[in-house]
């Protein structure tokens, strides 16, 4: 078994040693490589995603994604920018499906944008499309008919696409509490009645799971209003982008929220795929030792189970989370004192 640590920028360095510190732990007989990528890699070899690291990428059954952006590099060629090593690993290595799911755990409901007893309910998984929609249309400038210029972005959205994300979030239902929300527009797009029309025909496939249809302005207000009533949901890439930030607040601090991106790839143990905190570089805090390393240990559970078919291992990473946050060590990002490699420190304690 073998992992790709990209550590990236900023803060990325930081969460990314204290989640590979948890793995060696766990003694599981994983090899681990690291490799630049983003702003360092940009400045040591002059790209943001190295061939270097797409191969050693390639090679390996999972990857264990820090973050990248770097202040230093704002004013280069969109091309050459850090974020592009994230967009670029997503699309070459096809990994169409964004899973991010989102809990509060036990003793932080408090620490939630919703009420307490509203947050406490929540523990739902939102199945994002990653490859395709309107990001990767056809896209531009022109004048119009009055000579104005006009921006367009093409929505477009083929059956085979949709088919292959349906299947993922119908399985994931399986997996938990078999209720799937799909969210769309259907009432007023055409790439949305395709969409529904490709989950209608998929869920033959899935009759234990209880299916339902929400457009996206609705399951927007039912995020905030009621999150304990979804289970799985599955949409579109930009609808997905907005309603997985959404949610993610929900929940509470950033510092705390994992995620997925799978392929069809099949590993000798699961699904390859790249495992990453949803936060960003940090650079107000980067350096400091300040940042809250719990996403990044939490992704890595999350690659244990799926990539590398350790789903104990996963069970035992997400059960010392918890029970650190239990005892109240909390980074400043949830109003606490510890630092990274503190709450590190007491995660390999308990495990
Ligand atoms: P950010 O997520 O890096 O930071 C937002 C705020 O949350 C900051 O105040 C930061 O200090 C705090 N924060 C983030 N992670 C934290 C943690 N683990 N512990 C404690 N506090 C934490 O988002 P921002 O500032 O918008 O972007 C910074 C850079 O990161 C930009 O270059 C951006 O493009 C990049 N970025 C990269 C992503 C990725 O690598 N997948 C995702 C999001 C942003
Ligand atoms: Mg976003």
């Amino acid at each position: 078994m073998k992992i790709a640590v990209l550590p990236g920028d900023g803060i990325g360095p930081e969460v990314t040693r204290e989640a590979v510190r948890v793995i060696e732990a766990l003694d599981l007989g994983i090899a681990m490589d690291e490799a630049l990528v983003g702003g360092c890699a940009y400045k040591a070899k002059g790209h943001p995603l190295p061939a270097e690291t797409l191969d050693l990428a390639r090679a390996s059954d999972a990857i264990l994604f820090g973050a990248v952006g770097d202040p230093d590099c704002d004013a280069l060629e969109r091309h050459l920018r850090p974020e592009q090593a994230i967009l670029g690993l997503r699309k070459e290595l096809t990994l169409f499906a964004n899973l991010r799911p989102a809990k509060v755990f036990a003793g932080l409901e408090s620490h939630s944008a919703l009420r307490p007893e509203v947050a406490g309910a929540i523990d739902l998984l939102i199945v994002r499309e990653l490859n395709g929609d309107v990001y990767f249309g056809e896209k531009g400038f022109r004048q119009n008919a009055k000579g104005e210029r006009e921006g367009y972005d093409i929505m477009s959205y083929s059956e085979s696409e949709v088919r292959r994300i349906a299947h993922v979030a119908f399985r994931a239902a399986m997996g938990r509490g078999k209720r799937l929300c799909s969210v769309d527009k259907a009432n007023v797009l055409e790439t949305s009645q395709l969409w529904r029309d490709v989950i209608v025909e998929v869920a033959k496939d899935y009759p234990q799971v209880e299916l339902e249809h929400m457009y996206v302005d609705n399951a927007a207000m039912q995020l905030v209003r009621a999150p304990g009533k979804f289970d799985v949901v599955v949409t579109g890439n930009l609808f997905g982008d907005i309603l997985s930030d959404q949610a993610s607040m929900c929940v509470g601090s950033i510092g705390l929220l994992a995620s997925a991106s799978l392929g069809e790839r099949q590993t000798a143990h699961g699904t390859f795929g790249l495992y990453e905190p949803i936060h960003g570089s940090a650079p107000d805090i980067a350096g400091k030792g300040l940042a809250n390393p719990m996403a990044t240990i939490l992704s890595a559970a999350m690659l244990l189970r799926h990539s590398l078919g350790l789903a104990q291992a996963a069970d035992r990473i997400e059960a010392a989370v918890a029970a650190v946050l239990a005892d109240g060590v909390l980074g400043g990002d949830l109003g606490g004192t510890a630092g990274t490699a503190e709450i590190g420190d007491a995660v390999l304690a308990k495990l």
